[in-house]
């Protein structure tokens, strides 16, 4: 993953994975700093049944115990549904990096010129969660 610039390899990161008979439905992973702690990413594979909202909680329980001062996600313009979610969550923007996902693609070719919904993909919008 590239965020704000920085690469994330997310199989050397820290996380959760929700299971199902044995099968994953989500997984989200972390990076902590100063900054706070980070979700670099955030997956459920059957939308709608509260796992990203179990997921994002564990994150906050971890976060809690390793005293962050916040928890942030980035995520990018077009991604509504993910704005929506984390909003409703209690989410708060807190940032917007104009441009960020398209000096991104300078250096990770494979990301596509337009994202959900035929949006042009361009910018990372931050939120975040004050602990
Ligand atoms: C974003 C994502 C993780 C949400 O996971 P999920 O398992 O569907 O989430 P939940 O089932 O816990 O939904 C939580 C709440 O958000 C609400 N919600 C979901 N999408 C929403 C939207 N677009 N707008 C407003 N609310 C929304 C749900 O209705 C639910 O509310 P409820 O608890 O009152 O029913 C999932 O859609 C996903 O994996 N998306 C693709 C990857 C991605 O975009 N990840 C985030 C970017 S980092």
């Amino acid at each position: 993953m590239l965020v704000h610039g920085e690469i994330f390899r997310t199989d050397q990161l820290d996380g959760f994975a929700m299971e199902e008979q044995g099968q994953w439905i989500g997984l989200v992973t972390l990076f902590i700093s100063v900054s706070g702690c980070e979700i670099i990413s955030l997956n459920s594979l059957q939308e709608g049944r509260g796992i990203g909202t179990r997921l994002i909680e564990e994150v906050i329980a971890v976060a809690r115990e390793k005293k962050c001062w916040r928890v942030f996600v980035a995520t990018t313009n077009d991604n509504l549904h993910a704005l929506g979610f984390y909003q409703k969550f209690g989410f708060e923007l807190a940032a917007l990096r104009r441009g960020a996902v398209s000096e991104s693609r300078k250096i990770k070719l494979q990301i596509p010129l337009t994202g959900y919904n035929d949006i042009p993909l361009r910018d990372e919008l931050e939120l975040e969660i004050l602990l």
